[in-house]
């Protein structure tokens, strides 16, 4: 444990030095030289997605007619552009990774495109209400697997919610997607809050506390990992970042909250604008931790084995530094018999 401006700061249990033991040609992405080809053998064909960094169209590739995904960036930041492409290219080939296939940009107006291949899928939330405990078993399986392979090379995805999960049924192929806001890890770096969509920030993001690390990727799976058990989507649903906090603090009580907070240091006052007041409410506020069990229900009791909670239980901790990892939790006795169909 080490103290940073009054604010204490854990390493994570495994991969904290891993771009420590690489050349700084590796992460840093600020300096990395980008090699743009030729957008000419892709066209796009229809437009699949709008988000707030980016256009997404399904196209083709002319020189050999596959199907591919053009993902055409929106004028941000250069560094946040080429932070996506370097970590793309780090994880090229990773399990259960989307593999970028090429980097082009138009020769007049220089707008960078990034080139996937197509993925048939199957939008991953509406499937939520039909997985069976061995369907989430699977999938969950195979997201910790894609998250264990990015954490092991020193990236955190930072953005982990059902729309950037691609699946597709008929093979049951999972792809984690969208590594515009993924990060490399080093320690004691202070990152920006501000990441993650608001139904799955882990309570670190909330409180300001901008020391945080890969376990962030595993509030946001145990997140989704609660609404598909117990079928509620989105588990937390917040009405602002504020309310955010007050719907997890509903769940996890105020207490562990307060524990949190000491622990770390963590001082409120940080926290948004204006806000400051309403933090120092919730800590005044007294809501009891609830019994994960008292959230199943008859008609999903299938689903919540006593090691879907045990597990789930193991993920959604308030403090970041005790969350269960990817790796570990590969092992968790939930996947004992994870069966193949
Ligand atoms: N390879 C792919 N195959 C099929 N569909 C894809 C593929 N890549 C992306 N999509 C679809 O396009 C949507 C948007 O893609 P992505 O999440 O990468 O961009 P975005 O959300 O616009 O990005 P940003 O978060 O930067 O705004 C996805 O939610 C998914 O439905
Ligand atoms: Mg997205």
């Amino acid at each position: 444990m080490k103290q940073q401006q009054g604010v204490v700061v854990v390493q994570p249990k495994y991969y904290a030095t891993f771009n420590q033991t690489q050349p700084p040609s590796y992460w840093d992405y600020e300096n990395a030289k980008i090699e743009y080809g030729s957008e000419e053998p892709y066209e796009a064909i229809c437009k699949i997605g709008r988000g707030k960094y980016s256009e997404v169209f399904e196209g083709v590739d002319n020189r050999n007619g596959t199907k591919v995904v053009l993902k055409v960036l929106k004028p941000v930041k250069k560094r946040k552009i080429r932070r996506e492409i370097r970590i793309l290219q780090v994880l090229k080939g990773g399990t259960n990774i989307i593999d970028l296939c090429d980097v082009v940009r138009d020769e007049n107006l220089k707008i960078p495109t990034l080139i996937f291949p197509y993925m048939e899928n199957t939008d991953f939330r509406s499937m939520f209400p039909k997985l069976t405990d061995n369907d989430i078993k699977h999938y969950l399986f195979e997201l910790l697997k894609a998250l264990d392979y990015a954490h092991q090379r020193g990236i955190f995805h930072r953005d982990v919610k059902p729309q950037n999960i691609i699946v597709d049924p008929k093979t049951r192929t999972l792809k984690l997607i969208d590594w515009g806001l993924a990060e490399f890890y080093h320690p004691s770096q202070d990152y920006n809050v501000r990441v993650a969509s608001r139904y799955f920030k882990g309570p670190e993001l909330l409180v300001d506390y901008v020391y945080y690390d890969y376990s962030l990727d595993i509030w946001s799976t145990g997140a989704m990992f609660a609404s598909m058990i117990f079928k509620k989507e989105p588990f937390f649903q917040g009405n602002d970042n504020y309310d955010q906090l007050v719907k997890i603090a509903k769940v996890l009580g105020t207490d562990g909250l307060k524990q949190y907070i000491k622990k770390y240091n963590i001082k409120l006052d940080n926290a948004y604008n204006g806000l400051l007041l309403k933090y120092q409410l919730i800590i005044l506020i007294c809501y009891p931790k609830q019994d994960w069990l008292s959230f199943v229900n008859q008609d999903n009791a299938p689903l919540c084995s006593l090691d879907a909670i045990d597990l789930l239980s193991k993920m959604l901790l308030y403090d970041h530094a005790e969350r269960i990892t990817p790796k570990d939790a590969m092992l968790h006795q939930y996947f004992a018999e994870l069966k193949q169909n």
